[in-house]
């Protein structure tokens, strides 16, 4: 028997159990998150005898007479003021971090509470965050430090959920004191757990499944396979590609080393993990196909039936060839960018359970109704079988939105009449889920003797990986945003995505404009050094203004503000001996003639408005802006609003939260149905209406890829951005400016905080991240990707320019991706400048971060 003391309280153990796992499933002290399960993420701090340590490297055994306490234990008060303080600062974005973050600032508070910012930072040092580029959590725990040893009331700030003004996040304060429920947190009475045995090969074929001595197993409900599948066992997130099979049949062929073989489900997560190994599988090894060089070759195996090429865009405007013969200067060079991870802090989790028809399933994802679509598939139900609730989602920078658990949890659940859930481990999260698509670029661009671009010739080639999933798009925006937001009208662009059997590659912030950005910038700042002129001034010459018409043919808008973000970093670039700048842009929305719709709902119930739309909430905060779009238009008193969460059954299909689009889109529907409330209201109370129920729409419409149209409406609005990093003198970096045309900032600390965030994840991106594959499987864990941590993250200073007065979404343009598309080639100009290097591969290679 152990005896341990939490929060006060011994409580006693039979057997050695890992602390974590004691506070969360034992305990029900569900703050501690679980992030990594390896000591490298810091979602699971807690204090032991006053010092901060997390929880998943401890044993109860060894911790009998240590005093424990979790965030559950504080006191109210420092509960109180935690919440404000990193809700008013705009600390907390997806907030799965923050009850981490916040039991390392309390340990710091017992050793002083006059905090400098290099002890904010060293106390940080064991916490990652992914979100917010901790620039909010330092200024959260300073103001907190301020608040208690001050011991001053806590402010209330009263607000009127105006746009543009600063509206405290509707989920803040739950988040920050760990309140808040992530799909793990879910318990069910009588749940199961499940979980897939995996491909051992990235390319093998399946012989035999062997289920016989798992399935005798004390405790193991049933080992289900393809064969239990009562509907389709293809899916897809674009569901005229379903490539992707849910479970490998006997007899087929595995396509990476992620691909599920097998479902387990057992009573408790020991017994799941014993009986998986227990689960026999033959296999026919198979040579993969593990390079782009090598899945285009004439006798390359096929990955999927229709060949190895998934996608070819190819894009021409103008006379090129003509173009680039009678240039001045010309530069011509190959880049190389990488596969990286999302490295959201919360690892994949979905819960099933049967319902009289079907299933309900708590998800955390970037669409309930992606999930509803592509389960119902599987399960051969009509989609309002399936319900799909979401909770709190804990980061997703576009890797949530292809199925990962959701189709295991419903599948078991369904094929076993039982509640399940699925919940990935870390380790296994990085073999499995989607990369940022690694890609090849050479580029050839061109501008005359006083540096106007003339023409720009690209060809791109992306490893998609094993599946489909959004490799077509993203190619295709890697391809629409080659010639970068100037004003010249030759382009020749060709892109090839080959499947392969590494890791798949889909959805990544910035969405293939990441890439292609680091090869249009560099070149730039090539001939600017070859016509003489600076990295800024070759840009501001060449920059699109208002009613000039981008390389892609569409005019640009009124509200297009890009030369204002050059000159918001004018001064520092002049300044700093090593300043390295980049511009950007990208679109808000899916456009290119897609069907893309906002809807929200607005139900009156006892004199509250009930704000519906199944906008996934990833950390960027789209509750809060809609409640603003809401009380903008209609003057409604936001304590009046209930926000509800993402629900099939609930709130209407405003489509997935991708391409920058659920502020502008959704938060349109809001406008246009706040106006309709607005009408009804008509010097009524909302009491008065109860009962109302009405819902808005926003459609937004363009013009094909491909269309024969001179000025082509590509997308309804792009957001447009400047970034300059500065390198000090040993080579380090110094400070980042981050200048973006948003549009209108609806929010403007969670502007504020998407900019931050953004920066740090392309400064990763261009300096420390690195995913090596061997043989098909990444060779990283957690604590290696080279996430940035609080001590390596310099100076930010974002600088937001309002500049469109449109009427739609109140001018907002979106902000989510642009934020970490400059980053890396302003990274690679900064060292270009400091000593001499052209660099053409990202991570970037001899640097003060990198050999
Ligand atoms: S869960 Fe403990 S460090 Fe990540
Ligand atoms: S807020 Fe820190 S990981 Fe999302």
């Amino acid at each position: 028997m152990f005896r341990v003391e939490i929060n006060g309280n011994i409580t006693e153990t039979n057997k050695s159990k890992n602390l974590l796992e004691y506070l969360r499933d034992d305990l029900d002290l569900t703050s501690a998150k679980n992030g990594c399960r390896e000591g490298a993420c810091g979602t699971c701090m807690v204090i032991v005898d006053g010092r901060a340590i997390k929880a998943c490297v401890l044993k109860t055994d060894k911790l009998e007479g240590k005093k424990i306490t979790t965030l559950e234990g504080l006191s109210q008060r420092e509960r109180d003021v935690f919440a404000y303080a990193f809700t008013e600062t705009g600390a907390v974005q997806c907030g799965f971090c923050i009850p981490g973050m916040v039991m390392s600032a309390t340990a710091l508070f017992l050793k002083t509470l006059e905090p400098t910012k290099d002890q904010v930072k060293k106390a940080l040092v064991g916490n990652i965050c992914r979100c917010t580029g901790y620039v909010k959590i330092e200024e959260a725990i300073v103001m907190s430090a301020e608040i208690m040893r001050t011991e001053r009331e806590i402010p209330k700030r009263e607000c009127k959920g105006m746009v543009g003004s600063h509206v405290h996040r509707i989920d803040g304060p739950g988040k920050a004191v760990g309140e808040g429920t992530y799909a793990e947190d879910i318990k069910i009475d009588g749940m199961y757990y499940g979980s897939a045995v995996r491909s051992e090969y990235p390319r093998a074929r399946v012989l035999s499944i062997d289920a016989r001595e798992a399935e005798a197993m004390e405790g193991v409900l049933k080992v289900v396979t393809a064969a239990d599948v009562p509907g389709l066992n293809n899916i897809g997130h674009l569901s005229f590609i379903s490539d992707w099979d849910t479970l490998i049949p006997v007899g087929e062929v595995t396509r990476y080393r992620g691909d599920a073989v097998a479902l387990v489900a057992a009573k408790d997560k020991e017994t799941l993990e014993a009986a998986k190994k227990l689960v026999r599988v033959e296999y026919e090894v198979l040579t993969p196909v593990l390079t782009i060089e090598e899945a285009k070759a004439e006798d390359a195996p096929k990955i999927h039936e229709k060949g190895n090429l998934l996608f070819h865009q190819t894009l021409t405007r103008g006379d090129v060839e003509k173009a680039i013969a009678e240039s001045k200067h010309v530069v011509t060079h190959t880049y190389n960018t990488p596969a990286t991870e999302h490295a959201y802090l919360e690892p994949e989790s979905a819960t099933a359970l049967p319902t009289e028809d079907g299933i309900q399933l708590y998800t955390s994802s970037q669409s309930v109704y992606d999930e509803q679509r592509e389960v119902s598939r599987l399960l051969g139900l009509e989609p309002n079988q399936v319900r799909v609730t979401s909770t709190l989602v804990g980061g997703g920078f576009g890797g949530k939105e292809d199925m990962s658990v959701q189709h295991h949890a419903g599948l078991l659940a369904y094929v076993l009449q039982k509640p399940v859930q699925v919940t990935l481990t870390r380790q296994e999260s990085i073999y499995v889920s989607t990369k940022r698509h690694a890609m090849e670029i050479e580029m050839t661009t061109a501008c005359d003797e006083n540096g106007m671009l003339t023409a720009m010739k690209a060809t791109i080639l992306s490893d998609t990986g094993a599946y489909s999933s959004l490799g077509g798009p993203v190619l295709q925006r890697a391809c629409t945003h080659a010639s970068g937001p100037y004003n010249y009208h030759n382009i020749e662009v060709d892109g090839k995505a080959y499947y392969t059997n590494n890791s798949p590659g889909g959805a990544f912030r910035g969405f293939g404009v990441t890439q292609s950005a680091f090869a249009t910038e560099s070149n730039i700042n090539k001939l600017a050094e070859l016509v003489g002129i600076s990295a800024w001034e070759i840009r501001h010459k060449n920059a699109i203004r208002p009613g000039q018409v981008l390389p892609n043919g569409q005019i640009a808008d009124a509200g297009t503000g890009l030369v204002e973000t050059l000159e918001a970093v004018k001064d520092e670039f002049d300044n700093n001996k090593y300043a390295g700048l980049s511009c950007a842009f990208k679109n808000a929305g899916i456009g290119v003639g897609l069907p893309d719709i906002g809807k929200c709902r607005l139900t009156v119930i006892e004199g509250k408005v009930h704000l519906r739309t199944s906008a996934a909430c990833i950390g960027q905060g789209v509750g809060t802006v809609n409640l603003q779009m809401l009380c903008q238009t209609t003057g409604i008193d936001p304590v009046d609003v209930v926000v509800e969460t993402p629900d099939t059954h609930v709130t209407p299909n405003t489509g997935t939260t991708t391409a920058s689009r659920q502020t502008v889109f959704t938060g349109e529907a809001v406008r246009v149905a706040a106006l309709e409330l607005k009408k009804a209201l008509n010097g009524k109370t909302l009491t008065d209406l109860n009962g109302y129920d009405h819902t808005g729409e926003y459609s937004g419409v363009t013009d094909k890829m491909g269309i024969d149209k001179e000025n082509p409406e590509s997308h309804i609005a792009y957001g447009y951005a400047t970034q300059l990093v500065v390198l000090d003198d040993n080579g380090k970096l110094k400070k980042v400016v981050a200048a973006h045309d948003v549009g209108k900032a609806i929010n403007p600390k969670s502007v504020e905080g998407q900019i931050e965030g953004g920066v740090v994840m392309g400064l990763g991106y261009a300096l420390t991240e690195v995913m090596p594959f061997e043989n098909g499987m990444p060779q990283v864990k957690f604590g290696t990707l080279g996430l940035l941590r609080a001590t390596q993250v310099p100076e930010i200073k974002s600088l937001i320019v309002e500049k469109n007065t449109e009427e739609l979404a109140y001018g907002a343009k979106g902000v989510g991706e642009i934020v970490v598309i400059p980053t890396a080639p302003a990274v690679q100009g900064a060292y270009y400048k400091f000593d001499g290097e052209f660099r053409t591969e990202l991570p970037l290679k001899r640097t003060a971060y990198r050999k």
